[in-house]
């Protein structure tokens, strides 16, 4: 491990024409960070250096969302060159013509689900007896989806109709929509999200830390899109709804009746060594809207949703939809405006059904060097990484994008193979600042949003979008009543169908649930602390408890200093 990662530092500083002496010195200033004033902060990158190949964007936005198959939010939006879900069906049991087909209805998604949606990531698309694990993979189909969780009337097959969702349906009519996006791994939330800032999940196959998949340290240690960045002197931050005091904002976790609450960044961006030495970047959201306001936004923005708007089943899609309002309308009054590139995406299918078989052909293995050989039982089901997971809900926003368009394969390779997936973001920020390196065979294969923008700008992009639609309950409520009755849905919260275990089922919030569970594991290692007894825990106590670590991970000066010591075998490997 250790002399593969020095290799690859070897590779990495050649391919770099980089001298020795410039990623020390990055080494160094990466273990310096201290929380002080973040506003201050914001200018100590330039804006982008070296300059980069191209002239049209110095902006990029991600805004990073959760859980959301293309064909739930898209396919009934009757989009020209969209393969959308109106009319299509599927057997209700393949091996069974006479049991007829299920039913897949537009506009009967709620806004506030009462249960996860169970669509099966991973396997949805083989027959029972496939192989989804290792290349070659047996014939998948589509016909196979109602042995996975596509059920007639099920949560993973009601999907929005437009005009449940009048802030994507403008964004549809007035910017770009991927047709093609896939995830990066067909599996949940945490390996997308190191897909998408590392180009690796470090063989991690479901919601688990580097230690589950054989890792040996707390953090996965792969090199990030925000080292990169760093090593190249370009600005970045990344927008959390607070950081947690580091901006004089209450820091808080994931409880949606806090009137502090918003989303502090969580499993698994920090559980990245990449990510989490960069906290002297971790800005409040407020920040994001007044960079956006006087044009003085870093060349990367981050932006994190607060959890209550992020759209995970089973919080307010109408809240999502306010949110991609507002960060909308920020960048396009904003001075920056003319040179931004505004990229949505969700992370991963969230057990929504997408009708659309995933590619495989050409899909590069997981070769990065975080990859721990052997079978690791708690890292997930075995997989070699090289096929796509389903479809996700994508939007490429920017003057420099044509009007209602929508998205195929990419043209301009940079393989016959290449596709759009989660990993093309690192690929296309890469590009468009002129960064030296790829960060593994992933990002190196994956297509690049540059190909997409046009020659010139366009000057009929809308100030203003449509209204969102009425949240479900206010942005800052009421404590609930605590009794058991009233905790259960529809109450918004955070529902797994993960495994499709029951205990990864909407609990209501007398219960820990599995996202807190797994921030909390993590939190109490990057502290050195005791794991709390977690099965005694509600859902408030776990807040309350992830809110107070978080706060003192994100000052700690004398751990991190000990931190630093036990990563300088991670850091290796920038
Ligand atoms: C891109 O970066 C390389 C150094 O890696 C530099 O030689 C080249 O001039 C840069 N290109 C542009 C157009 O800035
Ligand atoms: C399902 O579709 C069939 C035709 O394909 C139709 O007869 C039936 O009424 C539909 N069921 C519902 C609940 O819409
Ligand atoms: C899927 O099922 C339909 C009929 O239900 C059949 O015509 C088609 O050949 C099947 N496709 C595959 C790939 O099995
Ligand atoms: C789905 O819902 C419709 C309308 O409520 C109902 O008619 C139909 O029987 C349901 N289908 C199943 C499989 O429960
Ligand atoms: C992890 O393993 C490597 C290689 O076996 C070793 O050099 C390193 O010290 C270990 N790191 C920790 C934090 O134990
Ligand atoms: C980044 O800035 C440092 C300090 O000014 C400089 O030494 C280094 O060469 C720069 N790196 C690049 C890639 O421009
Ligand atoms: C958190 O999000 C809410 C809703 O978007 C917003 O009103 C508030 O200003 C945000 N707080 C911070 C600190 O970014
Ligand atoms: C823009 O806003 C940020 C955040 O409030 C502030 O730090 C910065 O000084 C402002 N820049 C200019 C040029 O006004
Ligand atoms: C953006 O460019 C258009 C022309 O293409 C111009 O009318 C507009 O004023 C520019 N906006 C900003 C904020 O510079
Ligand atoms: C891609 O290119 C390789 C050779 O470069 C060729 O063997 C292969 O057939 C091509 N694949 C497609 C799908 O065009």
């Amino acid at each position: 491990m250790a002399s593969k990662a020095a290799c690859i530092l070897v590779q990495l500083v050649a391919a770099a024409a980089l001298s020795q002496t410039s990623l020390l010195e990055l080494k160094e200033d990466v273990l310096r960070f201290l929380p002080e004033d973040s506003a201050g902060r914001a200018q100590s990158l330039p804006l982008r250096s070296p300059p980069p190949r191209q002239s049209k964007i110095d902006h990029v936005v991600v805004l990073y969302m959760e859980n959301h198959a293309a064909d739930n939010f898209f396919g009934c939006m009757d989009l020209p060159g969209f393969d959308g879900i109106k009319g299509h069906r599927i057997p209700a049991d393949p091996a069974d013509p006479s049991k007829g087909f299920i039913n897949i209805t537009c506009g009967s998604a709620p806004y506030v689900c009462s249960k996860g949606p169970s669509y099966a990531t991973f396997e949805g698309k083989f027959a029972k007896d496939g192989n989804p694990h290792r290349y070659p993979y047996s014939a998948q189909s589509d016909n196979y989806s109602a042995l996975w969780g596509a059920m007639e009337n099920s949560t993973a097959v009601t999907m929005f109709a437009p005009e449940q969702v009048p802030i994507k349906a403008a964004i549809a009519q007035n910017f770009g929509v991927f047709n093609k996006l896939f995830t990066a791994v067909p599996s949940a939330s945490s390996p997308n999200h190191l897909f998408t800032q590392s180009a690796t999940s470090c063989g991690m196959t479901s919601n688990v830390l580097w230690k589950q998949c054989g890792g040996n340290g707390t953090y996965f240690p792969q090199p990030t899109i925000y080292d990169s960045l760093r090593l190249h002197n370009v600005s970045f931050s990344l927008f959390l709804n607070s950081t947690c005091g580091l901006d004089g904002k209450p820091c808080h976790g994931e409880d949606p009746h806090d009137p502090d609450a918003g989303s502090a960044i969580s499993t698994p961006d920090v559980a990245m060594i990449g990510v989490a030495r960069h906290k002297d970047r971790f800005m409040s959201q407020e920040i994001f809207y007044q960079q956006a306001a006087n044009g003085s936004l870093p060349a990367l923005s981050w932006v994190l949703p607060p959890i209550q708007a992020c759209d995970h089943p089973c919080h307010d899609i109408a809240k999502g939809e306010r949110l991609l309002k507002d960060v909308y309308e920020a960048v396009r009054s904003g001075p920056g405006w003319n040179r931004t590139l505004l990229f949505v995406a969700y992370d991963d299918a969230g057990g929504y059904y997408d009708h659309i078989v995933p590619p495989f052909e050409g899909v590069p293995a997981d070769g990065s060097p975080c990859v721990i050989p052997g079978v690791h039982p708690d890292c997930g089901p075995d997989f070699d990484f090289r096929r796509l997971g389903l479809r996700t809900s994508a939007m490429l926003i920017s003057p420099w994008v044509a009007k209602g368009a929508v998205y195929q394969e990419p043209k301009r390779g940079p393989s016959n193979t290449s596709q759009f997936e989660l990993t093309s973001v690192p690929a296309t920020i890469k590009n468009l600042f002129n960064l030296s390196f790829f960060l593994t065979h992933r990002d190196a294969w994956a297509g690049s949003f540059e190909e997409l923008l046009l020659e010139s700008p366009r000057s009929d992009a809308p100030l203003h979008l449509p209204e969102a639609p009425p949240a479900s309950s206010p942005w800052t409520p009421p404590p609930p009543q605590v009794s058991e009755d009233s905790l259960l849905p529809p109450t918004p919260q955070h529902c797994s169908s993960w495994h499709g275990k029951a205990e990864a089922k909407c609990k209501g919030l007398s219960h820990v649930n599995l996202k807190q569970q797994r921030n909390i594991r993590l939190l109490a290692d990057m502290l050195e602390t005791p794991l709390p007894d977690m099965s005694r825990m509600d859902f408030f106590q776990a807040n309350s408890w992830l809110r107070s670590s978080w706060n003192k991970w994100m000052r700690s000066g004398s751990k991190s200093a000990k931190t630093r010591q036990s990563h300088s075998e991670s850091t290796e490997m920038i």
